[in-house]
């Protein structure tokens, strides 16, 4: 694989390999001197169209812990059209001299294009495209369930078994499905794993063609608490930035979005006692969170970070140093 574009890039033995690599990275991450010599040399470029916090600097503290030098483009502001900016800018980067792009952007396909466009002829990572997809979300958000699963109760994280997966795991992922690449990177990327996955969210806020996904269905969260008995439950972020005005007649309120989807003191209670809490961040805490569910000991949020750089120093080792290290390369 020279890309990583979508969490359908990677079949069962690939997604299994970069978490088993992911494990090796965090191993390395526990020591004093985190950093190692794999990408010395190596120019990666972190491509910026839209905002992002955790996500570019777990890129970049990935990429520098493996010794590569970074540089961070923001594009936040170009006047330049869309198709013409990027075919410019790879252009750019080409010239330069870089060995890997990390691409975000507000339009859905756009790391695909830089892939496959010619423009480049570099390893495209992609960090979030549109509503699409977002794969190294997927990939930690697997980590560190996958930990969890092999650890005793939720407040237990352990350095998952090599070659495991998240066999008959059940996950419920709720809220804002329609706008959000990370639940559509997680439901390809935790079946493929072997995980059962709910997706429960208003009518409103679900796509058309979901008949396609390999998961279920609900309107009802309460009922997917009782009757799916979820190992995590995935909070989705209402993306309001999405949404044409405020509220966007998505949902009357936000207080009874809060009643409805949120996640509650009653409802954390009502989860299984092992259970994780996840969210990829950023909260809107008190709307699809409460403050409560956030600060549970169960939440597993702080470390879904923490866990993202393991992930992306796996993906950037497999993707970068393939060519140096035979056999590494996904
Ligand atoms: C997500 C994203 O940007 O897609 N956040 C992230 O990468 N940590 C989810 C979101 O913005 O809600």
């Amino acid at each position: 694989m020279r890309h990583l574009l979508s969490a359908r890039d990677l079949d069962h033995a690939a997604a299994v390999h970069v978490l088993d690599t992911a494990e090796a990275m965090a191993a390395t991450q526990a020591r004093t001197l985190k950093k190692l010599p794999t990408l010395r040399g190596r120019t990666v470029v972190n491509l910026f169209f839209e905002d992002s916090t955790r996500t570019r600097i777990s890129f970049e503290a990935a990429a520098k812990r493996l010794s590569a030098d970074v540089i961070n483009f923001s594009a936040k502001g170009s006047s330049v059209s869309k198709g013409e900016s990027l075919k410019d800018t790879a252009q750019t980067l080409q010239a330069m001299g870089v060995d890997g792009v990390v691409i975000r952007h507000q339009a859905s396909g756009a790391p695909y294009r830089l892939a496959h466009s010619g423009w480049i002829d570099v390893p495209v990572l992609n960090a979030g495209d549109g509503t699409h997809q977002h794969p190294t979300q997927a990939l930690l958000d697997a980590f560190t369930l996958r930990r969890h699963l092999h650890a005793a109760g939720a407040a237990g994280s352990v350095p998952a078994p090599e070659g495991s997966d998240l066999g008959g795991a059940s996950v419920v992922i709720v809220g804002d499905v329609l706008h959000s690449r990370v639940a559509r990177s997680n439901v390809e990327l935790l079946t493929t794993l072997g995980a059962r996955v709910t997706l429960v969210a208003p009518p409103t806020l679900l796509p058309v063609g979901m008949e396609a996904w390999p998961c279920t269905v609900r309107h009802d969260l309460d009922e997917a608490i009782a009757v799916d008995r979820p190992d995590a439950i995935m909070m989705l972020r209402v993306q309001r930035e999405r949404m044409s005005f405020a509220g966007g007649g998505f949902f009357p309120s936000p207080p009874e979005y809060h009643r409805r989807y949120g996640l509650d003191g009653a409802r954390l209670r009502a989860l299984p006692e092992h259970a994780i809490v996840m969210h990829p961040g950023p909260m809107n805490r008190g709307l699809e969170i409460s403050a409560e569910a956030a600060d549970s000991p169960r939440s597993t949020i702080v470390e879904q970070v923490a866990n993202g750089v393991s992930v992306r120093m796996a993906v950037l080792y497999l993707l970068l140093a393939g060519d140096q290290n035979e056999g590494t390369g996904l």
